[in-house]
């Protein structure tokens, strides 16, 4: 009602759900694109050619494709912008050819060049933000890149290749999903289905048991890398896959840097990576695994961040935990170590971190994504997406996955958001409480608790809550990754979207709806406050758009920033 409004924190009229190949805001702002996959990053490199889609040579000059995790770098005057651009439809980028699949080793490159990490200054001129092309930040980091293995995985017998027999030194980084940013100033990009990208000239081979729970197999997701590049045939190089599936620390300031594997935060599908410094100095990462039936990590560092200090290689040591959630609203960390877990060491540990989850018992989760912290208290948010087949066969370790504390719903298509306290407020402790900020769903169709919880209603309902992230004001920003069909489960839910919702009332309102067939997913605000990057990742993915440029235009994933129409504060 008007005292609720009154009251509300979250200062923008809510946008309706809708089913347009546009970006929709709130009246009084307005939005731009800022760019766009195939957009090149230096002079020299051929503009994005819509019928070919560009190839090889001009994409790895080029801004990549769809665009998830970002983050903002205010280094002096210089604004850059750092994405992950985490895969590739490939009907899209091969749209040129009839089957929308591979017919060249150059396609295939093409493709491999889209993936990485794209590094760009970015500056606010007539027309808004745009690239600054040719700037010395600029930088594309592929899965070609060379990059340092450290932490306890760093020289094991299980990261040794023919062509790194020490272990240390690997190349590339592919499907970053979500991302981090560390207090000292660095970009952390998080390797989530790094698994789709292997496959095995010997379709008899046995796989390994750490292989299956990874999902490495014999045939890849269609990319087709190790036509090309043959570190990514398991039957010839069975610990390439062992090199993927990290946190990856960059420098953005500096282009010749060479970005470094963190092992010590455990290998998995990785989400995000969200660094708190702890009221000690010590670094926690809160991170998930996003795959059905998956745990929750966090990471302490044994060192401490000092402001000023080198706090370089905090990220090196320290100690991995999974989280365990009781029903009554009690939680606990169990450290994994290789005494707790049994295994051999504690390169193992983190190399098949999924395992060590499961030998202490942690508890699988609804496909944990976006971790954020809210700036304000010791008070933690994950997005756990969905679950759509819980009883129908079981997860890939084999853990039960019963409907039960944070993952109440049996059936799950909607998802919810499950936050936390750390015990006496301190990142550290072992133990916490928690609660779910949110259950998605659809009060419309579902008249039961499968409906949602009292803070979802007709005007804001979604599903499959995704990116979270936190503005200075100790709002909550999220993001979806759902089924946009608009009808049945999800008559009403519209386009993806982003919504805002208050921690301290639980009130949610819609701020963005996305283009068709697309998923809204990354996030930056300037420091004052006044600009949101937001990225849109994978339009028309089942040939449905044509955004952003409309016509019979390939459709483009990209970065868009939002202003306010009077120059004003966000949120
Ligand atoms: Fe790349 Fe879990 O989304
Ligand atoms: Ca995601
Ligand atoms: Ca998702
Ligand atoms: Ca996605």
């Amino acid at each position: 009602g008007e005292a609720a409004a009154q009251n509300s924190r979250l200062g923008f009229k809510q946008v309706a759900a809708n089913t347009l190949d546009d970006i929709t805001l709130p009246d009084g702002y307005s939005s731009h694109v800022v760019i766009r996959w195939g957009d090149p990053m230096f002079s020299g490199v051929a503009e994005f050619d819509h019928a070919t889609r560009g190839n090889g040579e001009s994409q790895a000059g080029a801004y990549g494709d769809n665009i998830d995790g970002m983050a903002l770098f205010e280094l002096g005057d210089a604004s850059v912008l750092v994405n992950n651009n985490e895969y590739t439809n490939r009907k899209i980028i091969w749209g040129n050819r009839p089957e929308g699949k591979s017919e060249t080793d150059d396609d295939v490159l093409k493709g491999m060049m889209a993936h990485g990490v794209s590094v760009i200054e970015i500056a606010k001129g007539d027309n808004g933000w745009a690239l600054v092309k040719d700037s010395k930040y600029n930088r594309r980091i592929t899965p070609q890149t060379e990059m340092e293995i450290t932490g306890p995985a760093a020289g094991h017998a299980l990261m040794q290749t023919e062509a790194d027999p020490a272990g240390k030194l690997t190349k590339g980084t592919w499907n970053n999903c979500g991302n981090g940013r560390t207090p000292w100033g660095t970009y952390l990009a998080c390797e989530e289905n790094f698994n789709g990208y292997f496959s095995s000239s010997n379709p008899d081979i046995e796989r390994t048991d750490a292989q299956k729970r990874y999902g490495v197999n014999v045939e890849d997701w269609g990319y087709g890398w190790a036509q090309i590049d043959d570190r990514f045939d398991i039957a010839k190089h069975p610990n390439e896959s062992n090199r993927a599936g990290w946190v990856v620390e960059i420098d953005p300031s500096d282009p010749t840097s060479t970005p470094k594997k963190r092992t010590a935060l455990g290998r998995f599908k990785h989400e995000n990576a969200e660094v708190v410094v702890n009221g000690d100095g010590r670094i926690v990462v809160y991170m998930g695994d996003d795959e059905r039936g998956e745990f929750l990590y966090r990471f302490i560092s044994d060192g401490v961040y000092a402001e000023g200090a080198d706090n370089s290689d905090l990220l090196a040591e320290g100690t991995l935990y999974a989280a365990k959630f009781h029903p009554d609203g009690t939680g606990q960390w169990l450290a994994l170590t290789p005494e707790t877990t049994g295994m051999a060491s504690a390169a193992e540990v983190v190399i098949n971190a999924r395992t060590a989850g499961s030998k202490v018992g942690a508890t699988t989760m609804d496909r944990p994504e976006w971790v954020a912290a809210n700036p304000k208290k010791a008070e933690i948010y994950c997005a756990l997406t969905n679950n759509k087949n819980r009883a129908i066969k079981p997860n890939a370790g084999g853990d039960p996955t019963p409907a039960m504390g944070p993952n109440p719903r049996a059936e799950n298509h909607y998802g919810q958001i499950v936050r936390w306290w750390p015990s006496g407020g301190n990142h550290t402790s072992d133990s916490f409480t928690w609660d779910l900020f949110a259950l998605a769903g659809n009060p419309t169709v579902h008249q039961d608790a499968y409906g949602g919880s009292v803070n979802i209603n007709e005007g804001n309902m979604f599903n499959s809550p995704d990116g979270l992230f936190f503005d200075t004001k100790g709002l909550l920003w999220i993001q979806t990754d759902g089924n946009y069909s608009n009808e049945e489960d999800f008559a009403g839910h519209g386009n993806n979207q982003m919504l805002v919702g208050d921690p301290a009332t639980g009130e949610i309102k819609r701020f963005l709806v996305g283009p068709k067939e697309c998923e809204v997913t990354g996030a930056a605000m300037s420091s004052d406050g006044k600009t949101l990057f937001v990225g849109i990742q994978h339009p028309g993915e089942r040939g449905d758009s044509h955004w952003p440029e409309g016509g019979d235009s390939v459709p483009r994933s990209a970065v868009i920033a939002v202003t306010r129409d009077d120059g004003g504060q966000l949120g």
